[in-house]
């Protein structure tokens, strides 16, 4: 199969990045983590005491980090100033300033140029907010991903609770409603879905039924000559 761009956007634990890593590795394709991204700048930022309600000061801190991004058996690895930050950018911390840090325009500025290089030789299946409406807007195939807040909500918490963090169900819920109302809130290239995107609910699908449904999207995309 010639190469080609895919693009999953959606809310957040929607599951775009367990399916999208399927896919891409189904494909032979690169996957990349926009979230990670912007969680990696996050965590930098709450590192150094930097707050969001000082952009300029943000985004000097971010244009100097070298953020990398390499595929790993269970997650994609990510590496900031090559440290190991895989783990530390799922922190309930992070999650909760994320939002607030990915709606600074110059941010978005400066990751969207660094995801748009990854993606120039194609060959790339890239998840996040903003993936079909701006970062590649040309994506050969779009697909909005979602699931109701309640069903996201207990995929989130279940993988939560594997890894022993202390939470409930409803703080969790709570969480998400938050985040999706500012990502889809913000002035900035906010969460919507792309004229030309694909909507797969997947509220009672599992992860590998969807992957095969994204799957068999991408090869009718691509018997479509797409290359
Ligand atoms: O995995 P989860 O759904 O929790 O979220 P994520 O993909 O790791 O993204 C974390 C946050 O980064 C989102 O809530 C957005 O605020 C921001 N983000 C964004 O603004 N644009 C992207 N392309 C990807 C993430």
């Amino acid at each position: 199969m010639d190469k080609f761009n895919i693009a999953i956007d959606g809310p957040g634990a929607a599951g775009k990045s367990t399916v999208a890593r399927l896919v891409a590795k189904q494909l032979g394709f690169i996957y990349v983590d926009t979230g990670a991204m912007y969680r990696a700048v996050t965590w930098k930022a709450l590192q150094t005491g930097l707050s969001p309600d000082r952009p300029e000061e943000l985004a000097r801190m971010a244009a100097a980090l070298r953020i990398e991004l390499h595929p790993g058996e269970h997650a994609q690895q990510v590496l900031l100033d090559g440290y190991d930050v895989t783990d530390v950018i799922r922190s309930v911390a992070v999650t909760q300033h994320v939002s607030a840090v990915a709606a600074i325009p110059e941010i978005r500025r400066l990751l969207v140029a660094k995801q748009q290089e990854m993606a120039r030789s194609k060959g790339v299946v890239m998840d996040g907010r903003d993936i079909g409406t701006h970062v590649l807007p040309d994506a050969e195939l779009k697909i909005f991903l979602t699931a109701s807040v309640k069903e996201r909500a207990e995929r989130r918490y279940m993988e939560m609770k594997a890894k022993n963090e202390d939470v409930t169900l409803e703080q969790v819920e709570k969480e998400i409603a938050e985040r999706d109302r500012m990502d889809e809130q913000r002035a900035a290239s906010p969460l919507v879905q792309a004229e030309d995107a694909i909507l797969l609910d997947t509220s009672g699908m599992s992860v590998s039924e969807v992957a095969e449904r994204i799957l068999s999207l991408a090869k009718s995309a691509a018997g479509k000559g797409i290359r």
